[in-house]
C-alpha cells in the first residue's frame, strides 16, 4: 500500500470557542467561513479544504486521522491488502464523505486502537488561505500536512501493521534512557514516513495512551520568525509551553510545543528534513533533540 500523505486529523471539544480563539489567535489557522458552523470549526493552513475539523462534543480529545491514497485503483488495492491481512475496514457513508469533501475511502482501526480514514480525491477548494496572524505558509506541498504521534503499549504490534499493511517506512528509531537506574529498559520510538519526503508522518511511543488520544501533532512554518510569534502568542495568552524551542535530532525540526485545548500538544516547527528514501537507510538515534526541548507537564 502506499499512503500520500496525512490530510486530515477530527477533534472533539467541548468548548468550541477557546479552539476558535486557539486556532486562529495562536497558531494563525484559518477559520474556514463557509465550512464552519455552531458544532464544526473547519480550521484552514492551505489550499486544502481544512487540516482540523474540531467538533462539538462531550469530551476534549483527538478523534482521527485521515491519510490520503493516490486514487481509485489505489483505494481498491488498500482494500485487498486490508482483506489478505485480516483487517476489517468500513466505506465511509457518503454523510462522512461528503463532510470531509472526499469522493471515497475507508475507515478502520489500528492495533494501538487509533482510528484511521483512508481518502481519495478531496475536493479543492475557492477559499484562498490566509494566516490571520499573518504567517506566510505552513509546509505541507506533497508532504501531507505534518504529523501525529501516538502512545501505545501495543507498540511492536502497531509498528508491524503501519510498515507491513500499510506500507510505512522505518525513518529513525529512538530509544530513550528514561530512568537513571541502567537496568531499565529504554523506551522506544518508531518514527515512520510514508510516500512522500516528510521524515515521518507517523509516530508512536511505548506508553500508555494518554486520556486526549494523541501525544501531538505538528505543523511546519516557512521561517523561524513565525515560529518565535507562535511562541510570543502563545506566552501572551497563557498557553501551556509544554516544551521549549529545541531542534530534533531525527527531523532535524527545530520546534516548540505547546498544549492545545485537547490536552494533546502541538508542535510548531520550522526546518525539517526531507529525506530520499531511496537513499535513506533508518536511522538509530538515542537523543530526542540536538539542543533544547526540555518539556514541562502541564501544572
Ligand atoms: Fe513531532
Amino acid at each position: 500500500m502506499k499512503v500520500k500523505g496525512l490530510g486530515y486529523i477530527l477533534v472533539e471539544t467541548t468548548d468550541l470557542d477557546k479552539w476558535n480563539e486557539y486556532g486562529q489567535e495562536v497558531c494563525g489557522f484559518m477559520k474556514h467561513p463557509e465550512l464552519s458552523n455552531d458544532s464544526t470549526l473547519c480550521l484552514k493552513i492551505d489550499e486544502a479544504p481544512y487540516r482540523f475539523s474540531i467538533q462539538k462534543g462531550s469530551a476534549d480529545k483527538y478523534l482521527l486521522a485521515g491519510f490520503e491514497l493516490e486514487n481509485q485503483q489505489a483505494l481498491d488495492d488498500a482494500k485487498s491488502q486490508l482483506q489478505s491481512s485480516d483487517v476489517e475496514f468500513e466505506d465511509l457513508t457518503p454523510e462522512v464523505c461528503s463532510e470531509r469533501l472526499i469522493e471515497a475511502g475507508i475507515t478502520l482501526s489500528d492495533p494501538a486502537g487509533n482510528t484511521l480514514e483512508l481518502y481519495i480525491n478531496r475536493n479543492e477548494d475557492k477559499e484562498v488561505f490566509v494566516s490571520p496572524q499573518g504567517i506566510s505558509g505552513f509546509i505541507t506541498k506533497n508532504l501531507g500536512f505534518g504529523h501525529v504521534v501516538y502512545a501505545t503499549l501495543n507498540i511492536e504490534e502497531t509498528h508491524d501493521f503501519y510498515k507491513d499493511v500499510l506500507g510505512f517506512g522505518d525513518s529513525d528509531i529512538t530509544d530513550l534512557k528514561m530512568s537513571p537506574n541502567p537496568e531499565d529498559p529504554p523506551m522506544r520510538l518508531y518514527f515512520m514516513h510514508c510516500d512522500n519526503p516528510r521524515h515521518h508522518s507517523v509516530a508512536m511511543m511505548q506508553a500508555p495512551t494518554p486520556p486526549s488520544g494523541l501525544i501531538h501533532t505538528m505543523v511546519e512554518v516557512e521561517n523561524i520568525d513565525d515560529v518565535g510569534k507562535a511562541l510570543d502568542r502563545a506566552l501572551a495568552r497563557d498557553i501551556h509551553i509544554s516544551s521549549t524551542l529545541g531542534r530534533h535530532e531525527n527531523d532535524g525540526m527545530l520546534s516548540f510545543y505547546m498544549q492545545t485545548p485537547a490536552g494533546f500538544d502541538l508542535e510548531f516547527g520550522y526546518d525539517g528534513k526531507q529525506p530520499d528514501w531511496e537513499q535513506h537507510e533508518t536511522t538509530y538515534s538515542d537523543r530526542p533533540s540536538v539542543w533544547g526541548h526540555e518539556f514541562t507537564p502541564p501544572g
